[in-house]
């Protein structure tokens, strides 16, 4: 059975740990959208492996890494993500493949990414998205465009290379020029011996991944699709502007990798027992008093890629829901249900009442439109005890049971995974993996 994991809120969700849990179930563990603006987090025996690009299986040697062609590749973080797992003896040879298609995320993506926020920032009110400052949006921005664009199958030729930087430094740096940025010109030459040099060492990697996927359908091998950031980050359908620059959600499966959304049965959704948002944007049940805090500290709530504190707030049901749908989800994964113990109370937005006095259950994924929408909940009893030491639902206390199943009752989907700790026996099964019927698909 082909598997995705997909975040259904915000981002960091905890999508690492159950693709690291649901690695030994699949044979192929494969990237499809996002660049390093993802950072997921694994803990595995105390230590802890923070990856930005490289799929979290790659912890698992045994196992097939593929970036596929949706990712924006920054070679030069690439190359320190493989040099800092060697050094700790993690295997990264025949088992991690980059597709050939996949674009360049390059240095002044990054800068141009800066630049733009700062700008947007300063202009009268904020403007900006709050990115991540990886240099994304540009990267993305420029596939779109096309002439301006480096795909990773074209650092292994440097003829092409030179013959296509030097109008794109050009062109480059008199647009980082426009939004202010004070530097010397940017150096077709110097930029294309860098590229050609890290082509070298990403050469072996570097292939034709489509076809490699679908060798392994056909031989039946099992592939788990990696979403990384997540749904309502999508550019399409996400909280749009405040959202980043790819198909976070399983839609960008098939565009992101060539494998037909058919070819995938479970969607298992991810979502923390509370919400999370980091950036700007709207965020219905965003908590700004000692509620937040709270949740922040015990949560240890502060970006991975980025270090930034984590904005927080009560779980937002209408907007779990609203993902399940776009992603097909079969189940969910509830992670972080440890951080909640010690509330006295829980609250669960179930749906948004509208300034005009009707009440939704309909999310809005429009960021200008939803701040109007003030969250409805139903309140429910908290628990003191510590879970961290759960191993079944049996262990959780009644009120935590109640509130997991409260989550299953809205979102009408079953909850299949809870998680009460950053380790990998800190995790929950509590219902078989469900499955859509084959005939069933995401295209
Ligand atoms: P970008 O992807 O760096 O362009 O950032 C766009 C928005 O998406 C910003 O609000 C980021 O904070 C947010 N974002 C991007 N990736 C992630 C992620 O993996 N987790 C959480 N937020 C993210």
């Amino acid at each position: 059975m082909n598997t995705a994991v997909v975040g259904l809120q915000w981002g960091d969700e905890g999508k690492g740990k159950i693709v690291d849990l649901l690695t030994a179930e699949h044979d192929f563990i494969v990237r499809y959208n996002g660049g390093a603006n993802a950072g997921h987090t694994v803990v595995v025996g105390g230590e802890t492996y923070a990856l930005h690009l490289i799929p979290s299986g790659i912890l698992s040697s045994e196992k097939t890494c593929v970036i596929g062609n949706g990712v924006v590749v920054d070679p030069a973080q690439l190359l320190k993500e493989i040099e800092s797992l060697r050094a700790r003896n993690i295997t990264v040879g025949d088992n991690l493949m980059v597709s050939n298609r996949a674009h360049v995320v390059m240095p002044y993506h990054k800068e141009h990414d800066a630049a733009l926020e700062r700008v947007l920032a300063s202009g009268s009110g904020n403007n900006s998205i709050g990115t991540t400052k990886r240099g994304i949006g540009p990267a993305y921005a420029d596939k779109i465009h096309r002439s301006l664009s480096i795909r990773m199958g074209d650092l292994l030729d440097p003829d092409y290379l030179a013959s296509r930087l030097g109008v794109i430094c050009d062109i480059r740096t008199r647009e980082l020029d426009a939004l202010g940025v004070d530097a010397p010109p940017l150096d077709a030459a110097s930029l294309t011996e860098s590229l050609v040099s890290m082509g070298r060492e990403l050469g072996p990697h570097i292939t034709d991944t489509v076809y490699a996927l679908h060798d392994a359908l056909t031989q039946e091998r099992p592939i788990l699709f990696e979403g990384a950031n997540a749904c309502l980050l999508d550019i399409d359908h996400g909280t749009f502007p405040y959202v980043t620059s790819s198909n976070c959600s399983t839609l960008g499966i098939p565009a992101g990798t060539g494998v037909p959304g058919r070819h995938v049965q479970r969607v298992v959704g991810i979502m923390k027992a509370y919400t999370t948002r980091v950036g700007e944007g709207p965020f219905p049940t965003e908590e700004l008093g000692e509620t937040g805090d709270r949740i922040r500290e015990r949560g240890n709530e502060y970006g991975t890629t980025t270090g930034r504190p984590r904005r927080c707030g009560w779980l937002d049901l209408v907007a779990v829901r609203y993902s399940a749908m776009i992603c097909g989800a079969t189940s969910l994964s509830c992670m972080l249900l440890d951080v909640l113990s010690g509330f006295d109370e829980l609250k669960l937005c179930t749906a948004y009442e509208l300034p005009d006095g009707t009440v939704t259950d309909r999310f809005i994924p429009d960021a200008y439109r939803l701040p109007q929408a003030k969250p409805v909940f139903e309140t429910m009893p908290g628990w003191s005890e510590e879970i961290v030491g759960a191993t079944d639902r049996e262990d959780l206390p009644m009120a935590a049971r109640d509130y997991l199943e409260r989550i299953e009752a809205i979102t009408g989907l079953p909850i299949e995974i809870a998680s009460v700790g950053p380790e990998r026996n800190q995790t929950l099964r509590l219902q078989p993996p469900t499955a859509m019927p084959s005939t069933a698909g995401l295209t």
